[in-house]
């Protein structure tokens, strides 16, 4: 997380102080700045044969960060039906979308997985019953597909970020293939693009296996496939100190391999990678207030109470991820950010407002709360919790406590706070409820 970017900025900082009030607390905030930054990086990876770049928007799918994401030239992994039917109200066209799902549609979801398909929506074949329920359709050859290879190498932040393991379910084993391409052969189908996605935060080296790994498949199996699907997970660094995956390096890897692919079985197969977090997840932080401060007698750390716990970013309960703070004061100076030394350093547990122990943003990579060092704010004032553009404001419980959805803000290239998403109403969260007059169990 760049906090340096961000405490040259004055008045950013005071108009970040004021977000609590003007856009409620907690608010996620989006830099605008950083998001195209990582688009025009990931642009620039190094290929052989071509290149398509799909945002993986089940890491952030709101529909301005998919307009200005779509609109610095990259195209969309989609993991859902919605997910595609969203992304096309976003004004995405369905020829620029990739559906990989565990998802087996049926009934009317399938009639609308049919209306996608012909208007140019790439599917993605993620195992056998998904290959029969997509051969009900007879016009099933003329389709774009793709199909999902679970080789067993994967790598993530955690275990169950780990897309490749063998507690993983994703795509078709590689023993599986032969009998997968007799049916698809039955069906007249001929899959174009091989994908493998083998987790989110994957370690460098284990990446590069897969490419190898991938292309191995290929040579083998697939002698009518153009294109690679290498899938995302380019580890970020939010903490100080983590480090991040080189993609430079990793594409310059992948592009020898391509070629020396071609020089031994003369094919130029087209590459296409897949990330989410590398995209989004440094741009966005979480506005909190402090809300309590707790230092029980002869306890050896401070429990710091903001409004922002795991209903607004459940990744450190998650997966036992570490997301860096820092501290802002209601006249707007960035008092203190992770990293900076301290002068009376405290061990602070800092918590949400739910029922749940567990609702902490201090937990280390093995599921235990622990404190951090860090100053102890005041109340009323802002802790920020950096790292939270991608898996937070889409993947966490917000409703939990009746708590509402929080609104998502973006800080413009010129400084300016703009609202993409404003925070939900009480009313918003019980619309679906039937008020029930009489229990029929109870009615006499
Ligand atoms: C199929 C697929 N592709 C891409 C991604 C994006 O991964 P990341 O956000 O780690 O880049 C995921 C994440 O779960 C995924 O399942």
């Amino acid at each position: 997380m760049n906090w340096s970017r961000l405490e040259k900025k004055q008045r950013v900082l005071k108009r970040l102080a004021a977000a609590g009030d003007t856009f409620g607390s907690p608010s996620y905030i989006y830099d605008e700045v950083v998001i195209k930054q990582q688009c025009k990086k990931i642009l620039r990876l190094s290929n052989a044969y071509g290149m398509t770049i799909r945002y993986a928007m089940k890491a952030n799918p709101n529909r301005s960060i998919l307009r200005m994401i779509n609109n610095a030239g990259l195209s969309l992994d989609v993991s859902s039906i919605n997910e595609a039917a969203r992304a096309k109200i976003a004004g995405i066209p369905f020829n620029k979308m990739m559906l990989t799902s565990q998802d087996v549609p049926m009934g009317p979801a399938l009639d609308q997985l049919h209306n996608m398909l012909q208007q140019g929506l790439r599917y993605t074949i993620c195992s056998r019953v998904q290959l029969e329920n997509l051969a009900r359709f007879n016009n099933i050859a003329e389709f774009d597909t793709a199909i999902r290879i679970h080789h067993g190498g994967g790598s993530g932040e955690s275990d169950s970020r780990n897309t490749s393991s063998p507690y993983a379910s994703f795509g078709i084993l590689v023993d599986d293939i032969p009998i997968i391409k007799k049916i698809m052969l039955k069906y007249g189908l001929e899959c174009g693009c091989i994908h493998g996605h083998i987790g989110s935060g994957s370690e460098p080296e284990i990446w590069k296996q897969h490419v190898d790994t991938m292309l191995k498949i290929i040579a083998q199996h697939f002698p009518e496939a153009h294109t690679l699907n290498l899938g995302g997970g380019f580890k970020v660094a939010r903490m100080p100190g983590e480090e991040e995956a080189d993609i430079r390096l990793l594409g310059e890897y992948a592009e020898s391999a391509f070629l020396r692919f071609n020089q031994n079985y003369g094919r130029k197969l087209k590459m296409e990678v897949e990330p989410g977090t590398f995209i989004i997840a440094n741009a966005g932080m979480l506005l909190t207030r402090i809300l309590d401060i707790k230092k029980n007698q002869g306890a050896q750390w401070t429990f710091i109470i903001t409004d922002g716990g795991i209903n607004a970013n459940v990744r450190p309960l998650m997966y036992g991820s570490q997301h860096p703070f820092a501290l802002l004061n209601v006249q707007g100076d960035l008092v203190w950010k992770e990293g900076d030394p301290m002068a009376r350093p405290d061990q602070c547990i800092v918590v949400g407002r739910c029922c749940e122990t567990g609702d902490c943003q201090t937990i280390d990579s093995s599921g235990r709360i622990i404190p951090r060092s860090m100053p102890i704010p005041k109340v009323g004032e802002y802790l920020l919790v950096g790292g939270v553009g991608a898996y937070s404001s889409t993947m966490s419980p917000f409703h939990y406590n009746s708590y509402l959805q929080p609104s998502e803000v973006l800080l413009t290239e010129n400084g300016d706070l703009f609202q993409i998403r404003q925070r939900q109403s009480l009313e918003q969260v019980i619309a679906n409820e039937w008020p029930v007059i009489a229990h029929p169990c109870t009615a006499a």
